[in-house]
């Protein structure tokens, strides 16, 4: 967990300048303790339905991370072809992942198919026809969830608001019974859950009853229809305290969600990615150059060496992370003013965050704090720069996780270099 002890921010017993010290910045720092701490607290209060965790990988799909997550138990939940081979070469298995996603391609489709994937979580007409071609193809039976789209508001940032109506996600309710009928009666789709995801950094639980009720509308016609399901995959989405955000309560999923999916004779699962890992997560960072407001009316400008390439979601969701110095301010020193901290892209989006509180000095180091989640997820070569570092601590020590990109890492792609080919054409 992260402290300050002797005047600088820890991590497990870690010194953060340790870190920085060996590797440079800027470098993503991962805390073995806090990913396992969120994971046994979600799989308590899901413990009495005896509800699934599958993790979204999108959120942090380091292998490291994916690893320890299948150490701990939990399946996974994939987007992409990419996240299946992550997903496989960490220890996880295909048939407790849940495939996701509203553009899966046939090359795709074949190597879950192949892979003995649990579940596709459907997402379209067209899609379910393919998937059921391509499994007749592959003499493969194809496991399916519908992912309904439940038309619920879940009153987060639009951009991560996935439930709507107008969201291109998942299918309206009587699009999603055609669609279970059609399964049924095909020899190659096996209809065994219905799903939804409606969205993220969602803090209530109103939103996911809503969902939830709808779910269960279907699963009823269905039971009428004599479909029967095994499970109800109510998606990701559950918030954490960035700010002051209400954090969302894992445990009404135990005491709410759990008993009305049981009724139901169904299984809980649920896709988390941000709740497991964004807490774990501080983007390390150093300050290059102080450009403090040169009259009244200006502002302050701490420019720091990690930038929006590093850390998209303040300069694409206005998110905010909080960003604290690693070593106490001293003497001189100690007097804060409000800065801005910006990295060195050339955008005027780029900034980790604005209207700061800081004691600073150029050559400062600064922890960015919740960057566990769509943080190096999220992150690009723009202004062809390097991608950071990641670092996992555990048990008091610190191991490099993935190496700091290099020029001709970057150079390699575009040098004429043999194409080394893919396992998923
Ligand atoms: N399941 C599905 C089908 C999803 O699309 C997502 C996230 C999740 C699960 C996991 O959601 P979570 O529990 O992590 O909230 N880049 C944005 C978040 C995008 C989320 C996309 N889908 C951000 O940085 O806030």
């Amino acid at each position: 967990m992260y402290a300050r002890v002797d005047h600088e921010l820890h991590v497990d017993g870690v010194a953060l300048s340790a870190i920085t010290e060996a590797l440079g910045t800027p470098v993503y720092v991962y805390s073995q303790a806090v990913v396992a701490a969120r994971y046994a607290r979600l799989e308590r209060a899901l413990a009495p339905g005896g509800g699934r965790i599958h993790y979204a990988v999108k959120a942090n799909g380091n292998l490291a991370i994916l690893q320890l997550l299948a150490r701990f138990g939990a399946g996974f939940d994939i987007v992409s072809g990419g996240e299946l081979e992550r997903v496989l070469r960490a220890g996880g298995v295909a048939a407790d992942t849940v495939f996701s996603g509203v553009g899966k391609s046939t090359p795709e489709l074949d190597f879950a198919l192949k892979a003995g994937i649990g579940c596709f979580n459907v997402e379209s007409l067209g899609e379910l026809a393919r998937l059921e071609a391509r499994a007749r193809l592959l003499g493969a039976v194809a496991p399916i969830a519908v992912r309904v789209n439940p038309d619920v508001d879940a009153g987060t940032h639009p951009y991560i608001s996935t439930g709507l109506k107008e969201n291109k996600f998942g299918v309206p309710e009587a699009q999603a019974l055609d669609m279970y009928r059609h399964a049924a009666a095909s020899p190659v789709l096996h209809p065994i859950g219905i799903a939804c995801h409606i969205g993220s950094q969602i803090s209530a639980m109103g939103p996911y009853v809503a969902a939830l009720e709808r779910l269960l509308g279907v699963v009823d016609a269905l039971a009428a229809a004599d479909i029967r399901l095994e499970h109800l995959d109510l998606g990701g989405g559950f918030g954490v305290r960035y700010r002051d955000e209400d954090e969302f309560n894992v445990d009404a999923l135990g005491t709410v969600v759990a008993p009305r999916v049981a009724e139901r004779g169904l299984r809980l699962a649920v896709e988390p990615g941000r709740y497991l890992v964004a807490d774990a997560g501080a983007l390390l960072t150093r300050v290059e150059y102080l450009k403090p407001a040169p009259a009244p009316g200006h502002r302050s400008f701490a420019v720091v060496d990690a930038a929006m390439n590093d850390l998209l979601r303040p300069a694409l969701y206005q998110a905010w992370h909080d960003i604290e110095p690693v070593a106490d301010p001293q003497g001189e020193q100690g007097t804060p003013r409000l800065w801005d901290v910006v990295g060195p892209v050339c955008e005027t989006g780029d900034f980790l965050g604005t209207g700061r509180r800081l004691a600073l000095s150029e050559g400062d180091l600064l922890a960015v704090r919740g960057a566990g989640a769509y943080g190096m997820a999220l992150s690009s070569n723009y202004n062809a720069r390097r991608r950071a570092a990641e670092v996992l601590v555990a048990d008091g020590a610190f191991r490099v996780i993935r190496r700091r990109e290099t020029l001709r890492d970057q150079l390699a792609l575009e040098v004429g270099l043999p194409d080394a080919g893919d396992e998923m054409p």
